[in-house]
């Protein structure tokens, strides 16, 4: 049995425009509420000694919405940062991205680039948002730099193992997600870190993400912790592991 904290908690934050819509609101109330849950659960998660979340904040098909709705997010995304950013601080957060973060307006650009240099010195939690981020995109990306070593002669193909094209990958910068949380009950990736995603413990909740709550990640660390992680192995040879190491 699992007993240990995840490293890594990564969530697909789903559900606000059906939230609000529910509720007789426009979506972009749903996503303005959504923006609040999130500021409490990356607080809830520092508190609680993860190290590494992954925050799923737009994807690079999230740009095929109306004009009106990616609009909104880039301003709600732009105003959160700057409003956060000591917060974040204060917290010992350290604050990055991954994601087509060239394709956002250059005021976003400039809230993200400043949130991470506010928070370099940061040592506590990393928090990540994947925006404009596509897992498809991510690997053609890799392959790109990839190929272009191999034209540059910096790489070796016959020595050339997993682990080495996993370097080329923007998410190599923090270990696998150990879980992914996807709200709103969708049973599916949408994109989100298709590579690092291989071995995580999948959560899919019922609750759309503005109804998200503490308690509700913190039923799901419990259940992560009860879960039988065995990365292609028996069970056998994962207890006797885990007793050769006591
Ligand atoms: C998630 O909520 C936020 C983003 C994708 C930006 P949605 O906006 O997808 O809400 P639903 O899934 O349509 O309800
Ligand atoms: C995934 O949600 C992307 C984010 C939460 C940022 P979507 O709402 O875009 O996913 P689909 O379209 O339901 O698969
Ligand atoms: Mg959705």
């Amino acid at each position: 049995m699992q007993s240990s904290l995840p490293k890594h908690v990564a969530i697909i934050m789903d559900g606000n425009g059906r939230w609000a819509q529910q509720r007789g609101h426009s979506r972009v109330f749903g996503h303005a509420q959504g923006a609040k849950v999130a500021k409490s659960i990356i607080e809830s998660c520092a508190t609680r000694g993860i190290n590494n979340l992954t925050l799923f904040a737009f994807s690079t098909e999230n740009w095929h919405r109306p004009a009106t709705e990616v609009n909104f997010l880039m301003k709600l995304l732009k105003r959160q940062l700057a409003y956060e950013r000591q917060n974040l601080v204060d917290n010992n957060i350290q604050f990055h991205s991954i994601g087509q973060v060239n394709r956002l307006p250059s005021s976003v650009q400039k809230e993200v680039n400043d949130t991470i240099i506010a928070t370099r010195n940061c040592t506590g939690m990393k928090l990540t948002f994947a925006l404009s981020f596509g897992g498809r995109q991510e690997i053609t990306e890799a392959a790109k730099r990839f190929a272009q070593d191999v034209l540059e002669g910096k790489v070796c193909i016959e020595d050339f193992r997993e682990e080495d094209f996993y370097s080329y990958l923007e998410s190599s910068s923090f270990p696998d997600p150990d879980i992914i949380i996807r709200t709103s009950g969708e049973s599916r990736l949408s994109n989100f870190l298709l590579w690092s995603s291989a071995y995580s413990e999948i959560f899919i909740h019922e609750k759309m993400w503005p109804e998200f709550t503490d308690e509700d990640l913190d039923d799901i660390l419990l259940q992560y912790m009860k879960r039988n992680r065995r990365f292609g192995k028996t069970q056998d040879q994962i207890l006797s592991l885990s007793q050769q190491s006591f």
